[in-house]
């Protein structure tokens, strides 16, 4: 499973990049407005700190918009992902940029019909949003079975990739239901390296190590 970073924080992303283990990145508006940049400058910044799929997502909602803005966010860099809403004009925008070969992400997934639209239009990445779905009492992780189990049996390629996820044990269940990636805010993926029985097992370990006195070097 592909582990994103949910976010446009650079210094987070940094950290997090240095492991080794950050897949790719997903932004949305949200998260641009918040770091207070240019979308384009940011956009092109996380593009270098990454080599695997950057989300950058367009703010157009009619489809010649949705294709100029795309057009513009994808000449940034090779792994630019557009990222579209699941709206008729998205879905349009979407077929086109499949034909052109151009990779996109389908966003506000909440519903597998929703992400059987995505994937008969090409997208690379559908996105289904689980901890929003939680929010109003329905099952978001139910929701990723059921993409997962749609997907198998049509053998459609376009990659789950489980969003709006807020807690370390959202991306143990969607790894569970078979999410091919998820994206998660640089918090929670802090916390995945945690346990508190390594902690203090560690912490064990190396008091003992000190009384007994040894080297290895
Ligand atoms: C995903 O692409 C979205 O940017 C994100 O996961 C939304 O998360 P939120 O519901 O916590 O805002």
């Amino acid at each position: 499973m592909q582990l994103f970073l949910d976010t446009t924080d650079i210094d987070a992303l940094k950290g997090l990049a240095a492991t080794g283990l950050v897949d790719g990145v997903t932004t949305n508006p949200s998260l641009i407005a918040k770091s207070g940049r240019p979308m384009l400058e940011v956009i092109a910044e996380i593009c270098g700190l990454v080599e695997g799929p950057v989300s950058a997502e367009v703010a157009a909602t009619d489809y010649e918009g949705m294709l100029n803005e795309g057009l513009k966010l994808a000449a940034l860099a090779s792994n630019v992902v557009i990222k579209l809403p699941m709206t008729r004009d998205g879905l349009i925008a979407t077929q086109h940029f499949a034909r052109e070969g151009i990779q996109t992400n389908v966003t506000l997934c909440f519903s597998s019909n929703q992400a059987l639209l995505a994937a008969k239009s090409g997208a690379t990445f559908v996105s289904p949003f689980v901890g929003r779905l939680d929010d109003v009492g329905e099952d978001g992780m139910g929701l990723i079975h059921d993409i997962r189990a749609v997907f198998d049996n049509y053998a459609f390629d376009t990659e789950i990739l489980a969003a709006s996820i807020r807690t370390p044990a959202h991306v143990h269940a969607a790894s569970i239901a078979g999410a091919d990636a998820v994206t998660v805010p640089p918090a929670v993926f802090e916390a995945l390296f945690k346990h508190p029985l390594t902690e203090k097992g560690l912490e064990q370990f190396m008091s003992d190590w000190a009384k007994a006195g040894q080297s290895i070097l």
